[in-house]
C-alpha cells in the first residue's frame, strides 16, 4: 500500500497518543528514553509522519534532544512507531531513513537509539560508538547504539548522555 512521508502537523498530532500506546503500551513513560523527553519538547523539525493515500497517520518517527558530555547537543532517535496492521511493508525503514536525512541536514553530528541491532544496524548504528557513553537509566532487553555523521563524535566521546534543557511537556 502506498504511503508518502510528510512533516508532523498538529493535526497529525492528536493521533500519535494512540499509535504510541498501541506501539508501547500505556506503561511507556517509564522508559529509561522518557528521562530524555520528560518535560522537553522533540526537535521541531525531525517531526514526521506515514501518511496512507487518505492522509490518515500509519506511522511516526521523532527525535529528541540530547545533552553530550561536552555540553554540545545530538539527537536520541525514537519514538519509531507503526500501527500494527500496517507492519512489514517498509514503513518503518522508510521513516528512519527520512528522519535521518533530516537529522543530517540539520547539522546533527550524530544519532543515538537505544532499540534493536538487528533493525537498526542497516543504517550503521553501532552499540560499539556509544561504548564511552552512560544513560540515566537501564536500556535491557533494548541496545544503547549510536549512528555517527561526523567520524569520532562518538567514540572520542566519554561520560553521560543526559537530558537536554527542559523547555516544554512532551506529547
Ligand atoms: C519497529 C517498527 C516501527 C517497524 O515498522 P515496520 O513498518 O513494520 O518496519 P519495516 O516494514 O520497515 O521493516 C520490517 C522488517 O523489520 C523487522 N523488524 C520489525 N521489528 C523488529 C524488531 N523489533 N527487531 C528486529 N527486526 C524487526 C521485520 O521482521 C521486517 O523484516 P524483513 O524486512 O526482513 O521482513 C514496528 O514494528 C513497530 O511500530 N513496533 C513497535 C514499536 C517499536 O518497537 N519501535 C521501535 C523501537 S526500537
Amino acid at each position: 500500500m502506498a504511503f508518502t512521508i510528510v512533516n508532523e502537523e498538529s493535526d497529525h498530532t492528536v493521533h500519535l497518543t494512540n499509535l504510541l500506546d498501541s506501539a508501547f503500551g500505556t506503561g511507556r513513560k517509564g522508559r529509561t528514553v522518557y528521562r530524555f523527553r520528560d518535560g522537553v519538547a522533540p526537535v521541531d523539525t525531525l517531526r514526521y509522519v506515514a501518511l496512507g493515500q487518505d492522509g490518515s497517520v500509519w506511522g511516526s518517527i521523532r527525535f529528541w534532544p540530547v545533552a553530550m558530555p561536552d555540553g554540545g547537543v545530538e539527537v536520541l532517535l525514537g519514538p519509531l512507531a507503526v500501527f500494527p496492521k500496517l507492519r512489514g511493508q517498509g514503513i518503518g525503514k522508510a521513516l528512519v531513513a527520512h528522519g535521518l536525512a533530516g537529522a543530517r541536514a540539520a547539522g546533527y553530528r550524530a544519532v543515538l537509539i537505544v532499540g534493536e541491532p538487528d533493525y537498526y544496524r542497516p543504517f550503521g548504528f553501532r552499540p560499539e560508538h556509544v561504548s564511552g557513553l552512560t544513560l540515566p537509566g537501564s536500556v535491557a532487553p533494548l541496545t544503547f547504539m549510536g549512528l555517527e555523521f561526523e567520524e569520532g563524535r562518538l567514540t572520542h566521546a566519554a561520560g553521560p548522555v543526559l537530558p537536554a534543557l527542559r523547555r516544554e511537556r512532551s506529547a
